[in-house]
């Protein structure tokens, strides 16, 4: 059977994460994988999860399943968290809600979700989008379509090109959105183009997807769902793929949420038991332990301030960097305006250089950032920017 497999080639993303390990220059610059990352170049453990995971080990005392749809508390304070506590779809019994394996997980049983009702599905992705969209969504057997998305020009979003590509499609097609903090471009959409765009969604009947990976390191918790709630207010239906891995700092232990909503109660309930049954045909069951220290993160008013203080560290790191490295690329590189990384969000740029020019970053001054030239911000420390921007200069 096997024997018939070609080796392909590995995600970009993690074949860049494994050239970074393996070279040994002291100087090198991960601007690849996006973790968040201090001005050590660590991800830490955020001191929250750090105390809630002591208490929950305390706590616990059975690892006995927890079922396929996840741990109940958890899946509650998630739905605050992303829609706010009292919002009309919440407080409707709209909302279904699902603990899954990450946003990876999130987004295959949503899209598993679509196939379900409607094979012939297309989703629709932004150009660019993130390099496992396509895998996770289309390995559930649907088929990918993509919008115009980033303006190169401008270092923002080609919204006019935007809504006239998706002004044409059919109704029932899926748009996968970025709630915020676009990766791989940093560029995102205004409330009022947000506003804009949702009337286009209704009016063509369209099924928003929104993924949000970095709720609270663009603008904050709540600026950041400013789309899903919008959305969640008007929209009869979506579907919403969201993730722990950024902001609880939780990335390997995989905890995520879909979050499913229905037009009424009984529709909404029905396709809930259809997510439940996926789900435990692909994964069975959650793994429980990140997923138990977000609840009583969450559901502890003490613990919760304490998180978002760390969360605005986070943002305010990004923001700050975004200001100190744009400074210094004016310095070393005075003839191109790099003035658009500032105006984008979260942990992601795209930096607008030549797959050679990347080349040239990593192989002469090892800095590593994905042949798109997509950089993680975080990736970048006080010490190595005014590094970072003469090998710019260099490779320009
Ligand atoms: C990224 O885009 O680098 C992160 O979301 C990590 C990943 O799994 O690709």
């Amino acid at each position: 059977m096997f024997e018939r497999l070609e080796a392909i080639i590995s995600d970009p993303i993690l074949r860049l994460m494994a050239a970074y390990r393996a070279d040994p220059d002291p100087r090198k610059v991960d601007l690849g994988i996006g973790v968040f990352r201090d001005d050590h170049g660590h991800t830490p453990v955020l001191p929250s999860v750090r105390e809630a995971e002591s208490a929950v080990l305390k706590a616990q005392d059975t690892k006995s399943y927890v079922g396929s749809a996840g741990n109940p508390g958890y899946n509650q304070a998630m739905e605050q968290l992303v829609f706010g506590a009292d919002h009309a779809a919440l407080i409707a019994k709209r909302v279904r809600s699902i603990q899954t394996p990450g946003g990876c997980g999130a987004l295959r049983l949503g899209a598993e979700m679509i196939r379900l009702v409607a094979p012939d599905t297309v989703v629709h992705v932004s150009t660019p989008t993130w390099a496992n969209h396509g895998p996770l969504i289309s390995g559930s057997g649907l088929k990918l379509a993509t919008y115009p998305y980033f303006d190169a020009a401008t270092g923002g979003v080609q919204f006019g090109a935007m809504c006239a590509a998706l002004e044409q499609l059919p109704p029932g097609a899926v748009v996968l959105l970025h709630a915020s903090c676009h990766n791989p471009t940093g560029a995102d959409l205004s409330q009022e183009q947000w506003r804009e765009l949702l009337a286009l969604v209704r009016r063509r009947a369209l099924l928003p997807f929104i993924d949000m990976a970095y709720q609270g390191l663009g603008d904050g918790p709540d600026a950041d769902a400013f789309a899903v709630r919008l959305f969640a207010a008007e929209m009869p239906e979506m579907l919403c793929a969201v993730s722990c891995s950024k902001n609880f700092g939780l990335y390997r232990e995989r905890v995520g949420a879909l979050h499913l909503l229905g037009s009424a109660v009984p529709t909404a309930d029905a396709a809930f038991s259809h997510m439940v049954r996926l789900a435990r045909g692909i994964w069975s069951m959650p793994p429980d332990h990140g997923a138990a220290i977000v609840q009583l993160i969450l559901q502890e008013p003490r613990r919760r301030a304490q998180w978002l203080e760390e969360v605005s560290g986070m943002r305010r790191r990004i923001q700050g960097l975004r200001h100190d490295v744009v400074q210094q690329l004016k310095v070393h590189c005075p003839q191109r305006d790099f003035g658009f990384i500032e105006r984008q969000h979260g942990m992601f740029s795209f930096f607008g250089i030549s797959v050679d020019q990347v080349h040239a970053l990593r192989e002469q001054h090892h800095v590593y950032m994905t042949d798109d030239s997509r950089m993680n911000i975080a990736g970048l420390r006080q010490e190595n920017l005014e590094y970072f921007a003469r090998a710019v200069a260099q490779v320009l």
